[in-house]
């Protein structure tokens, strides 16, 4: 993983989601105290807000070991049942994407997390037999853009849901001023807020924009010394425009205004006009231009607003 290294490891260094990271707090300290594994914890929303991170600080401040994996990694049932059985107790195991589990991987999920067993059946036939095999206690966390694609089978076993909320201005600015320090860089404040603003109030967009500015600033004069006009320049030549919005969401946008003078235009169509999956759309290029206001939904389908249409000087009277 390219965030090694300056991931946080424990919640003292993790900045912000602070509602979500008081509660896991607590909950830990009462598992620990109990001498109990912590209860599964699903984690959702948009993506690069952190649910790898908070899995891993999970797992570390409970003081066990984590299993990563994810959902369309898990093909059949036994590849699930061999992770599990070699779990050891209190364990984290990580799934990803759980939503994209399949049915069949699913149904041993559910006795794994309920009762900490497994179900299995040996032979065929008439001669079969069941068998449960008891597991080591373990917390499952799992992480979904969405918590409404999870079976509502899974999604109720979960103890603990917690959706992960897009960062403020300040708290992208202190992510990146962090980790240009663990980066050996020298960062100063107004060049971190400028990639602050310019990551969709995204830390994994703050913390790839920053690595690209190092990029510029390695090869230019500057050295490891990165000021405000040396990120502006580095930021233009990466094209992120000051709202962090990219070729591809400009490109979305135009396409909307231009074929469907600004919509409303269904989810699948402005799937194939980009030549992305509508999921992909759903949950990566929408969930920002909503946010920002520069996209709107309806029942008949997507709107480009007023909003965007200034900021694009998309003319109207043109499209
Ligand atoms: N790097 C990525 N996400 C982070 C966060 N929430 N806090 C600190 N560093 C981070």
């Amino acid at each position: 993983q390219l965030d090694q290294g300056i991931r946080p490891l424990s919640f003292a260094d993790y900045i912000g989601q602070d509602q979500v990271k008081k509660n896991l707090q607590v909950f830990i300290q009462a598992a620990k105290l109990r001498e109990e594994s912590l209860d599964h914890v699903l984690l959702y929303g948009p993506p690069g807000l952190g649910k790898t991170t908070l899995a891993t600080i999970i797992a570390h401040e409970m003081g066990v070991n984590i299993r990563t994996t994810s959902g369309p990694a898990i093909d059949r049932p036994g590849d699930l049942a061999a992770i599990l059985t070699t779990l050891e107790p209190g364990d984290v195991l990580f799934i990803d994407e759980i939503h994209r589990l399949n049915r069949s991987v699913e149904e041993v999920l559910y006795p794994a997390m309920e009762d900490f067993c497994l179900d299995i059946v040996i032979g065929k036939g008439t001669e079969a037999k069941s068998m449960r095999l008891d597991l080591p206690p373990f917390t499952l966390v799992g992480a979904t853009t969405r918590a409404g694609m999870l079976s509502a089978p899974l999604r109720d076993r979960f103890g603990v849901l917690s959706r992960l909320e897009y960062y403020s201005l300040e708290e992208l600015a202190s992510i990146v001023i962090r980790s240009s320090k663990l980066l050996s860089l020298e960062m100063k404040e107004q060049a971190a807020l400028e990639i602050a603003r310019r990551s969709r109030a995204t830390p994994r967009i703050a913390n790839r924009l920053l690595r690209r500015v190092r990029d510029f600033a390695q090869v230019s004069d500057s050295g490891t010394a990165v000021g405000y006009e040396a990120t502006e320049k580095a930021l233009e030549q990466l094209q992120v425009d000051p709202l962090g919005l990219d070729p591809n969401d400009v490109r979305l946008l135009s396409m909307i205004v231009q074929k469907f003078k600004g919509g409303p235009v269904g989810l699948e169509t402005m799937a194939a006009m980009v030549g992305e999956e509508s999921e992909t759309i759903e949950d990566v290029y929408e969930p920002y231009l909503l946010q920002i206001g520069f996209l709107q939904r309806t029942p008949r389908g997507r709107l480009v607003t007023p909003l965007a249409y200034e900021h694009f000087n998309f003319d109207k009277g043109d499209v």
